[in-house]
């Protein structure tokens, strides 16, 4: 490691980690009581350990950039971070934060819109800590180099603690509460944090391959500018149904489409730089996440996006477990593997441990994929036949659930093995090595 603030990231990525692990679990009790209705229906029910699966998501992939911002950033601008104090007090404060927000949770104290359940004090925290980290990493900006990569990301970053602000919002008019719920929602995963996505893929890809950082550049500029001009009107593709007007079925159509585009780009783009490439890096793990993120976010949020953007088509597919199948490929494929191919390439440098695990991560990586495509097709089927008996035949919602209970059991197969894999991921990257080599330049 070149500079001694990169070392700031370590406490974010174990951070990070943990509060993975409490995720996965938190979808595998889901998926049980998906089986069985009254497991834990006590002390854990439905709604409750839910949402602490989808906010651990949230603030895990979230301590991710952090770190992956504190570890890139003083690469990118040849400076160290503005205020490593501010940086652990950052990190302090929003563990803080996050665990006492599952702690409320168990509590049954939350509000109520998806994603957006922690309590109003807990929101106030997350701003103050977003406006910390702010501070920190444009102050480092402006100290140092500015490059593409290092705007980019600062960007989205911004994007990012700006939209959120729309949480706090929450009309009582349940049809603009929902238009402008979508705006932290959707302007987060499919614009503001595509930025944050392109500048990590970008510097990986530098360090992974050699390539001439012009070239990432340049495709960069594609990517964000697909992203933006694609992604900002494609909200309307979540206006079709709450009472907006009729304009939206033709601008969230078209706007939605062209989504698939920035994914696309990503995807030529890894697979030309790496073809390219002059370099053999040593760590052949955190190139197959890379490369491992471009193709599934291209399916997941791209193809599987696109499978249910058209207004005519989402008329019958509207919430049904077809979205459940896009929103688990999309998120997983997109923001988890970006973060742990970071991960996989960071750790042995933060951890200054040569040799390290990386057979070990390379099998994680291939389990946890396989469970996560193999979760996504059980329940697109099960989002194909629901759509099909309860839109169309007009068959009773809950007399459909019990057609389609076998996927329910599948999706549990495959939850038992990603979480596995999970494990095997923290295994591989916390414990002492005895492997192969993983760092070069
Ligand atoms: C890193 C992997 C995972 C990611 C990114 C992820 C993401 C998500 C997201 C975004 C939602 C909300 C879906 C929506 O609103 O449509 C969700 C719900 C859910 N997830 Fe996961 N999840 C992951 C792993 C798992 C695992 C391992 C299981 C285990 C079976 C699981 C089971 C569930 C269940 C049962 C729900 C609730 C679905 C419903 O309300 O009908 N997830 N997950
Ligand atoms: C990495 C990027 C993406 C992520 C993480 C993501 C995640 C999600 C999630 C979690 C939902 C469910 C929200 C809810 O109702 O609770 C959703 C819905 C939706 N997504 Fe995405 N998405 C991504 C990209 C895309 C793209 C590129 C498209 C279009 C090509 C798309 C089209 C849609 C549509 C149409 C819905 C609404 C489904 C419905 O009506 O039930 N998404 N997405
Ligand atoms: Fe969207």
């Amino acid at each position: 490691m070149k500079y001694q603030t990169q070392r700031l990231a370590y406490p974010y990525f174990i951070a990070a980690m943990g509060l993975f692990l409490l995720q996965v679990i938190g979808g595998l009790i889901s998926g049980i009581i998906y089986v069985f209705p009254n497991f834990l229906s006590v002390i854990l029910p439905f709604n409750i350990i839910r949402m602490i699966h989808i906010n651990a998501l949230i603030v895990w992939l979230l301590m991710g950039f952090f770190g992956a911002t504190y570890y890139l950033l003083p690469e990118e601008t040849e400076t160290e971070i503005y205020s490593p104090k501010l940086a652990w007090i950052q990190f302090w404060l929003f563990l803080f934060a996050a665990v006492a927000a599952v702690v409320g949770y168990l509590f049954h104290i939350h509000e109520g819109r998806e994603f957006l359940e922690q309590p109003t004090w807990i929101k106030v925290v997350i701003v103050i800590v977003a406006l910390m980290f702010l501070y920190n990493i444009s102050m480092t900006m402006l100290r140092g180099k500015r490059t593409v990569i290092a705007m980019i990301l600062t960007m989205g970053l911004w994007g990012l603690a700006l939209f959120f602000l729309f949480a706090f919002y929450d009309p009582a008019n349940l049809a603009l509460d929902k238009l402008y719920w979508w705006y932290t929602i959707h302007l987060w995963v499919e614009g503001v944090w595509e930025l944050i996505l392109a500048a990590i893929l970008g510097f990986l890809l530098i360090k992974l391959t050699g390539i001439d950082r012009e070239v990432i550049e340049k495709w960069i500029y594609i990517i964000i500018g697909l992203t933006l001009f694609s992604g900002i009107l494609g909200t309307g593709h979540h206006y079709y149904w709450i009472g907006t007007p009729h304009y939206w079925q033709w601008i969230g159509s078209i706007f939605g489409a062209l989504e698939v585009f920035p994914f696309l780009a990503m995807v030529i783009f890894s697979f030309y730089v790496v073809k390219k490439s002059s370099r053999n890096h040593p760590n052949k793990a955190a190139l197959l996440w890379v490369l491992g993120c471009t193709v599934l976010s291209f399916f997941g949020a791209g193809i599987w996006g696109f499978m249910h953007t058209l207004a005519p088509i989402n008329y019958y597919t509207h919430g049904t477990q077809f979205t459940a199948a896009h929103a688990h490929l999309a998120f997983f494929g997109a923001y988890v593997m970006i973060n742990l191919a970071i991960i996989t390439y960071a750790m042995p440098h933060l951890r200054g441990q040569q040799p390290y695990n990386q057979t070990l991560n390379i099998w994680s990586f291939w389990i946890m994929t396989s469970g996560m495509v193999f979760m996504t097709f059980a329940l697109t089927a099960a989002g194909i036949l629901q759509t099909h008996l309860e839109r169309v035949l007009g068959m009773d919602y809950m007399d459909v659930q019990s057609q389609i209970a076998l996927f329910y059991w599948m999706r549990l197969g495959a939850g038992i093995v990603v979480v596995a894999a999970v494990f095997l991921f923290v295994y591989a990257i916390f414990s002492k090595g005895k492997g192969e080599q993983a760092t070069a330049a």
